[in-house]
């Protein structure tokens, strides 16, 4: 049979990017692209980032309401069971090549995760809710062992008495960070968790709308997160903090990006055309870590990058602000993270947003297949290798 899809001949019109396309109802997340508003489920980013433990978000995200004090524990009961790998996961990541982006060693986890659960097809709500924990318990510990492992460290085991943002920086550094960090990253988790149909999470979607796996759809998104557009843009923001090294160099560098065409890291977005509601949450975090660790050497360039193109016209005319990944380099690399940990740190944030998702296409699933317009040869006849020129 045909495949309509590539080769209708009539003429159609190329979204490229699909923006403004709406492929799906979801009563996940609300972005407010125009007035720079967020809210998960209806609560306001704000009062989420400012009073809830990550670990609420996800159950928000998972059960569609806030958890009572047994509920919560219940959920942070089997995430933390989820934070031991298993020795089968544990080899991967010891095995991998250390020269890796940390992102792709959670892939090579997730991966190995699948291929040791008998029931990794099943597709139930229950099902997959079930792995969609495990993953989410699983996945920081990933990125925390592997991180250390390929700096020749041994890995940490999980602290159970710890919630999910103090256990990673804790897995991570092999000791308790401050407290000021800890709600810094706590925050960090809570900012990044959802957020509607950006690409990852469409890629999610598409691949369990073709009824694979749960595995495989948050594998299909970490490959997207990894993109320098999207997850690690974080990485890259604040790798243009340190390449740009003062406040004095800023102004030149902006300039010198506006003339060969470099794009500025950490801004602009595809829905907002205003500040990104998550920016002043990780901002306000981030002046604390500055001021705790006594080094203000990274907030103030990101702001002073902020101020320069706040008042430049090419940013102004096409409402380029920062988002949420502008602050957020200064705020995980003052926590101690490795530039190319930090889209790794995006991932362990997303699986809430990400698994959460595929259970909602799963409700009301329709295999994703936009089409394509075809502009290859019209007609073309075979001519056998041998005789050709
Ligand atoms: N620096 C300089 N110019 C930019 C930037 C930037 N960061 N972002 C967009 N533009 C310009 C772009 O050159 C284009 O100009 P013109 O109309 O003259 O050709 C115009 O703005 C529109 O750009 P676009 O690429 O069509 O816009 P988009 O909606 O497809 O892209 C984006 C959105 C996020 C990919 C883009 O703004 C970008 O590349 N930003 C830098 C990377 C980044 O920070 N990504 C994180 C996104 S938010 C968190 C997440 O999703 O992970």
């Amino acid at each position: 049979m045909a495949d309509s899809g590539t080769t209708s001949a009539e003429p159609q019109m190329v979204d490229r990017g699909l923006a403004g396309l709406v492929i799906a109802e979801s009563r996940l997340s609300l972005v407010d692209g125009t007035n720079g508003r967020l809210t998960y489920m209806g609560y306001s980013i704000a009062d989420l980032a400012e009073h809830a433990e990550f670990e609420e978000v996800l159950y928000l995200l998972w059960y569609g309401k806030l958890p009572t004090a047994s509920q919560l524990k219940e959920l942070k009961g089997k995430l933390v069971a989820a934070r031991t790998l298993s020795p089968a996961v544990s080899k991967v990541l010891a095995d991998l090549p250390k020269t890796g982006a940390p992102i792709d060693a959670m892939r090579a986890g997730v991966t190995a995760m699948a291929m040791e659960d008998p029931t990794w097809h099943d597709l139930s709500h229950d099902g997959v809710l079930e792995k969609s924990i495990r993953l989410a318990g699983a996945m920081p510990s990933m990125l925390a062992n592997y991180s250390r492992l390929r700096d020749g460290k041994q890995p940490v085991d999980p602290d159970p008495s710890l919630n999910d943002a103090s256990n990673f920086l804790y897995m991570y550094h092999g000791k308790r960070q401050s407290e000021t960090a800890e709600k810094a990253f706590n925050a960090y988790l809570v900012c990044l968790a959802e957020h509607s149909m950006n690409a990852s999470t469409f890629s999610a979607r598409v691949t369990i709308s073709a009824q694979s796996d749960i595995y495989a759809a948050i594998s299909s998104a970490l490959g997207t997160l990894k993109g320098d557009a999207h997850g690690a843009a974080n990485q890259r923001s604040m790798e243009m903090l340190l390449e740009i090294g003062s406040v004095d160099n800023a102004e030149n560098y902006v300039e010198e990006s506006l003339r060969i065409h470099r794009r500025l890291m950490g801004l602009g977005h595809r829905v907002y055309k205003t500040r990104d509601p998550r920016v002043d949450r990780l901002m306000g975090h981030s002046e604390k870590l500055a001021k705790e660790t006594g080094d203000s050497t990274w907030h103030d360039l990101a702001h002073r990058v902020e101020e320069i193109t706040s008042t430049n016209p090419y940013f102004i005319e096409r409402k380029i602000y920062p988002n949420v990944d502008f602050y957020s380099g200064p705020l995980l690399y003052m926590l101690g993270l490795k530039t190319d940990v930090m889209p790794g740190a995006f991932a362990v944030s997303r699986i809430g947003g990400w698994s959460a998702s595929v259970l909602e296409q799963l409700e009301d699933n329709r295999l994703i297949r936009p089409s394509a317009k075809y502009v290859g040869p019209e007609s073309q006849t075979y001519v056998p290798n041998s005789e050709r020129q």
